[in-house]
């Protein structure tokens, strides 16, 4: 008798069992530093997630949808202003945008890239828009060369949403240097996670870190001085030094990644009704998710299920249909490539920790599936 396959979705303690002794190691340094709140710590890895990035500025932050609410109020963006976003995102992009006071204004993706793109915002782009997101939605970084002419043209910041893509480059350059001000999530499952929550803004513009820094520590530079209405929103530097230990690893742990996705490319290029990622020459996808689509796709991720392959839906219902935005007023049907890919897609399993054999694995399950 063959042992039952089981393919997890991702396995996150895998990361801790690997780094272990380090991880160990820094927590100890922390608790013995008696500083518990920013400090040594966070300073020490805003600088090498900067250097990383290949941007001037790194500032810490709570979590990824601190990043970005931050992001936009470090531009002054507020009451009356429309922010363009993506149709099809996490909601964390919309919420960012609603907590700052501004609407967001959705823009369709393409379905090749699951990004937004210029065309698309150009006819977007109103009286009111105050800056454009662009989300590096599963790890592949959007088309920021035509969003930049588009913002540079209505002299808007270009704002990356780049929660999902730690190490993606196009053109040879990293996400967070690929608009004004970029926002990181380092919520445990990202390719780049703490051990809890934590974010960063990175930005090459002094004023907008220098803001940011304010708004995180309760609008405060000099204690108890408060110079604007901040929030609490500091990064914890138990986390800092953890993602200092993992940050070393990001690059090779990406590679792990690009590795998995190259065995699906590879082996499910021919499968009938599964419809692959594009790849592009000269982008480089951190492979955050690893995204499928397929007609029936309730009917598909069930027979992988039974056959012992984990699958999770990035994101069933688009924001503009959740309870969250009823108060926006959209119908069914009205933003209508969101809502297709929401009822087609499906991520496989992917992660540093997921071996090629695994890999191998669930391209058999899926071939037989189908
Ligand atoms: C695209 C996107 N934006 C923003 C966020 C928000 O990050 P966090 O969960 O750290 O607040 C996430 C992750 O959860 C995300 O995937």
């Amino acid at each position: 008798m063959t042992d039952a396959v089981h393919v997890p979705f991702l396995d996150v303690h895998a990361a801790y069992r690997e780094l272990r002794d380090e991880l160990d190691a820094a927590c100890r340094r922390v608790m013995d530093s008696g500083i518990y709140i920013l400090g040594p710590e966070v300073d020490a890895f805003e600088a090498s997630f900067a250097r990383y990035c290949g941007a001037t500025h790194c500032v810490g932050v709570a979590n990824g949808l601190d990043a970005l609410h931050l992001i936009l109020r470090a531009y002054g963006i507020g009451e009356g202003d429309e922010v363009i976003v993506p149709s099809n995102t996490f909601i964390a992009t919309w919420l960012a945008v609603s907590f700052a006071g501004a609407r967001p204004v959705p823009v369709e993706p393409q379905e090749s890239t699951y990004t937004i793109a210029a065309a698309a915002v150009e006819a977007a782009v109103s009286a009111r828009t105050r800056a454009i997101i662009a989300v590096h939605l599963y790890g592949f970084p959007a088309e920021m060369e035509g969003l930049r002419a588009v913002a540079s043209r209505h002299a808007l910041p270009l704002i990356e949403d780049a929660a999902q893509a730690h190490g993606a480059e196009r053109a040879g350059r990293r996400a967070g240097t690929l608009g004004d001000a970029a926002a990181f999530s380092f919520y445990p499952a990202k390719n780049l996670g703490a051990l809890g929550d934590a974010g960063a803004v990175v930005t090459n513009d002094a004023t907008v870190a220098g803001r940011i820094r304010l708004l995180r520590n309760y609008g405060s530079a000099a204690k108890y001085r408060h110079d604007t209405k901040g929030v609490n929103s500091r990064m914890d530097p138990l986390q800092a030094a953890f993602l200092a230990v993992k940050l070393a690893h990001l690059d090779e742990w990406n590679a792990r990644r690009r590795r998995v996705a190259q065995i699906y490319l590879d082996g499910l290029k021919e499968v009938a009704d599964v419809s692959l990622p594009t790849t592009f020459e000269g982008i480089l996808s951190a492979w955050h998710l690893f995204v499928v689509r397929h007609p029936r796709r309730d009917e598909f991720a069930a027979r992988l299920r039974r056959a012992g392959i984990d699958t999770i839906v990035h994101y069933p219902i688009p924001p503009h249909l959740s309870p969250a935005y009823r108060e926006l007023g959209y119908a069914a049907g009205s933003l209508p490539v969101a809502e297709t890919l929401a009822r087609a897609v499906l991520s496989l399993p992917i992660g540093p920790h997921q071996t090629p054999a695994a890999a191998e694995q669930v391209v058999e399950c899926v071939r037989r599936v189908c």
